[in-house]
């Protein structure tokens, strides 16, 4: 027995396609690949590859090198340093949010020092969104930064009670704070570290059953905004290496969880579209998408196979884990662009804010 349900075509604010500079782990068009098999229509990509997007001429590399070849919509996020900040006006109208790392994580663009955040906290145009990396006491300076600089201030990847609670306590003080969870921090725990070694190995690290418990709560209670992936591929053999980079894939296993969840009755199918579509436009602006949706058999049960898999990393830290529905159909802007596990079409369109 089959049960087709339609969904919108998801939006990831947080993937790293990883072009320039990194190609053998991903590119746009195995990446974007991957976000229409997954049932993803839009995504955001980071600017942290080896050579970081932390420059107008870099944006706009960016732009050419994906021109043509994406299969789902993509948008740019920048990077923000010291020295970046100085084009901030230069490329706010080619970027879709600033991306901060305030905590150590895969490349180049960690920024420590707390002038040169306040710099970039204050540089950056406060209707717009800052992203930060920001875990424990760099949340709590993140918090205060953008209080200062009245900034709109968005977390990537929370993964701890403690982090998640600070959140909350900023939004019923009115600040205009808005947050993400990924699948990793969902569907794993440090229960999982040793099975998958460093394949369960990302930034922020997979928190207790407590933090998981906590970021599951703040779904019901409404202070999560968003369901985001950080697809963050990297080759098995790096993986494998004495230093294994942090990260994990995330964009095709994505929905298929969140349907079991769903079936489990640990999630509720509007909340799932509320946390993967109509929040993540209304938050980062991501222009409509008419005649876009993904059929999914809410029946059909599977186990999740990386042979089966269009990310070009070829691996996902959910393994042989039973799901419950499967995307049959994606269609974008009136166009069949996945059928049957096969994709087709290079219909993407490169977005950009819309003021
Ligand atoms: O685990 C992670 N990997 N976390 C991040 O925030 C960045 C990412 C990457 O780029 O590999
Ligand atoms: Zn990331």
């Amino acid at each position: 027995m089959s049960k087709i349900i339609s969904l919108p075509g998801l939006i990831d604010v947080h993937t790293h396609l990883r072009e320039p500079g990194a190609t053998q782990k991903e590119d746009f068009e195995t990446g974007t690949k991957a976000a229409i098999a997954g049932g993803y229509t839009a995504i955001l990509d980071m600017p942290n590859n080896p050579e970081p997007t932390i420059t107008p001429e870099a944006v706009d590399k960016k732009i050419s090198l994906a021109n043509g070849r994406i299969y789902c919509d993509v948008g740019f996020n920048f990077g923000g340093t010291l020295e970046s900040s100085k084009y901030f006006d230069q490329i706010k109208t080619k970027v879709m949010a600033l991306k901060v790392y305030m905590n150590h994580t895969t490349g180049t663009l960690l920024q420590e020092d707390p002038h040169a955040l306040q710099t970039i906290f204050e540089r950056w145009p406060k209707q717009r969104v800052l992203i930060v990396h920001a875990e424990k006491d760099k949340l709590a300076l993140a918090i205060k930064l953008a209080k200062r600089n009245g900034n709109r201030l968005h977390v990537a990847h929370v993964a701890l009670a403690e982090d998640i609670n600070r959140i909350r306590k900023a939004k019923t003080e009115g600040l205009p704070i808005t947050c993400e969870v990924t699948c990793h921090h969902l569907f794993l725990t440090n229960a999982d570290t040793k099975r998958l070694g460093p394949f369960g190995q990302m930034k922020p690290d997979l928190g207790m059953k407590q933090d998981q418990n906590a970021l599951w709560k703040a779904i019901s209670d409404g202070t999560m905004d968003i369901i985001a992936q950080d697809h963050a591929p990297h080759t098995i053999a790096e993986k494998k290496s004495e230093k294994p980079p942090h990260g994990v894939p995330g964009l095709e296993t994505a929905l298929p969880l969140l349907l079991t969840a769903v079936k489990e009755d640990r999630l509720t199918i509007e909340k799932l579209i509320e946390l993967t579509n109509t929040n993540p436009r209304k938050i980062f602006n991501i222009p409509q998408q008419e005649d876009t949706f993904v059929e999914i058999d809410m029946e059909e049960k599977y186990r999740i196979d990386s042979n089966n898999l269009y990310t070009k990393c070829g691996w996902t830290p959910f393994e042989g884990v039973e799901v419950k529905g499967k995307i049959k159909k994606v269609a974008l802007r009136g166009k069949v662009v996945f059928e049957n596990g096969k994709i087709s079409g290079l219909f993407g369109k490169i977005m950009f804010p819309a003021n």
